[in-house]
């Protein structure tokens, strides 16, 4: 759903003349050490939700994400008719659940030269209940949107704002602004594409690039955990590439409890397409095209692995490891080999597409060569344990310690099996869900990621018919729905990976 707008030089000299030096505000109390000034947010997309109702549409999500320390949802907005729909029952659901919501203008949609429209409608949201305020001011952010001017945002909210937008390095005006959030939670190449040799912007250089155009003032770090899209001609946002993922999501929390920011932003709730969600599958949403890659994909397992790190962070440790009081395997891996060829049946291969986003490539996803043929283990262990994963033939264990720890091997076809074993007794174990496979699943080349864990999920996630509405939409072979522990669940799941063995 979402394109990425490139700071553009030209907004510099208009931010420099709008913004005289004497006019700096009062900096706010930044002090992140302070355990009780961090917050967790998490980007929700309110363009993906048109389906939802009633307030109690949004209390699975708002009851999920407080309960793993998630303090407020950045409602993420366009400009859609049922906007303000969504806005409301989504701040009712937020109050009813002791949740708090901000908005995020998405500058997609929206344009710099509407300052004043953005701040008529952080006026009608500003004194909800469910508004998260910082010092008292209400809480306003966005994606993208150098250049807007702050000023007539603040005089049209009509209360005093906490304005922390996507504004960049080097483009936004910084002096204009109380803090910002930093979208980049991947690795890139400056450009908004996977990095290449020569090429390569860290997120952790974002952090530093964002920390020192804030003086400061309080910085979002953002967390994610994966990103591939695969729109092709069928839908009129055609984009098709992949930043590195891998065990990002693992090195990024702990690059966060190092880098301690007054906020995190995971990146995201629920924008499927984009694959960088960690709400179910069946949280309700339609569908943008992105059903192709996301059907039978969970990613509960990311949700569950972030949960000690949010309580760390929060407590201002630097370490995970004592947020542990659970024996827990997350497991990740993408559902084929990436040298598997799917040309003749994918979607970015057939018709014309619109590529004036410059985001359309065809074939495999841009900067597939970033992922590796790898299956991820995070081991989450109240002590050492050994960590047994065969995966089609190959096979690995390794000695875990206590805390946190990542492990990988080579991605096989076949099977995917897990163990944890301490003191010769079996305390963990289970066949995943999802064989590896080396043929194109609905023809195209997926590089979204399967998630699993042990003890495993107690009820397939699935995406609902909203969900799966467009699954269907340019694809060249047929595509049986949720798939997930139905095809020969006998074979697969006989051994009952749910159930914790106890040994003997
Ligand atoms: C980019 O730099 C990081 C940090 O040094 C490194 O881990 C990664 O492999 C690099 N990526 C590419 C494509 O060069
Ligand atoms: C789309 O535009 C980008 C940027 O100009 C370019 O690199 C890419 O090759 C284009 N895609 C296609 C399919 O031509």
């Amino acid at each position: 759903m979402k394109k990425y707008i490139q700071p553009l030089l030209t907004l510099v000299l208009g931010v420099l003349i709008a913004s005289p030096v004497g006019a700096l505000p009062v900096i706010e109390n930044t002090d992140a050490a302070d355990p009780g000034n961090r917050l967790v947010f998490c980007h929700f997309m309110i363009g993906i939700v048109s389906n939802r109702q009633s307030a109690a549409d949004y209390d699975a999500d708002m009851q999920r994400a407080k309960s793993l320390g998630i303090d407020a949802f950045a409602l993420n907005i366009g400009v859609d008719s049922y906007t303000d729909r969504e806005l409301d029952l989504a701040y009712e659901s937020a109050a009813n659940n002791g949740m708090k919501v901000f908005i995020s203008f998405d500058f997609n949609w929206y344009n710099i030269g509407q300052g004043s429209a953005i701040g008529a409608k952080v006026q009608q949201y500003a004194n909800r209940p469910a508004q998260l305020r910082i010092n008292n001011k209400a809480v306003v952010s966005s994606f993208a949107g150098d250049g807007v001017a702050v000023n007539l945002i603040r005089s049209a909210a009509g209360t005093d704002i906490f304005f922390a937008p996507n504004f960049h390095p080097g483009s936004g005006d910084f002096n204009a602004i109380d803090g910002a959030l930093n979208w980049m939670a991947w690795d890139n190449n400056g450009n908004n594409k996977a990095p290449t040799p020569g090429h390569n912007v860290t997120v952790a250089q974002g952090d530093q690039a964002y920390v020192a155009a804030l003086a400061g003032k309080p910085y979002i770090a953002p967390a994610s955990g994966w990103f591939f899209t695969h729109f092709g001609g069928e839908v009129s946002y055609s984009k098709n590439w992949v930043f590195p993922s891998d065990l990002l999501w693992f090195n990024r929390w702990q690059e966060i409890l190092e880098l301690g920011p007054r906020f995190v932003e995971i990146v995201t709730w629920n924008d499927y397409g984009e694959s960088h969600y960690i709400a179910p599958l069946s949280s309700p949403h339609t569908d943008d095209g992105g059903s192709k890659w996301v059907m039978d994909m969970p990613h509960n397992g990311w949700l569950e692995m972030s949960r000690p790190f949010i309580a760390a962070y929060k407590a201002a440790s630097t370490s995970v490891n004592s947020y542990i009081n659970e024996d827990q395997l997350i497991y990740w891996y993408r559902p084929t080999p990436k040298d598997v060829n799917c040309d003749s049946t994918d979607t970015t291969m057939k018709g014309n597409a619109d590529n004036s986003s410059g985001n359309f490539f065809r074939g495999r996803p841009n900067g597939y060569e970033t992922m590796e043929d790898k299956v991820f283990v995070v081991s989450l262990l109240t002590s050492p344990a050994t960590i047994e994963v065969q995966s089609g033939a190959n096979e690995q264990s390794f000695a875990a310690q206590a805390g946190a720890n990542a492990f990988s091997i080579p991605m096989g076809v076949g099977k995917q099996i897990f163990s944890v074993t301490r003191d010769g007794h079996t305390i963990l174990s289970g066949t995943s869900l999802k064989d590896i496979v080396d043929t194109c699943i609905c023809g195209i080349y997926n590089f979204n990621a399967y998630v699993g864990m042990l003890p495993a999920e107690p009820t397939i996630d699935r995406l609902q018919p909203a969900g799966l509405a467009a699954l269907s939409q340019g694809l060249s072979v047929p595509c049986p729905t949720n798939t997930l522990g139905a095809i020969s669940s006998a074979a697969v799941n006989t051994d009952a990976p749910r159930d914790l063995s106890c040994g003997d």
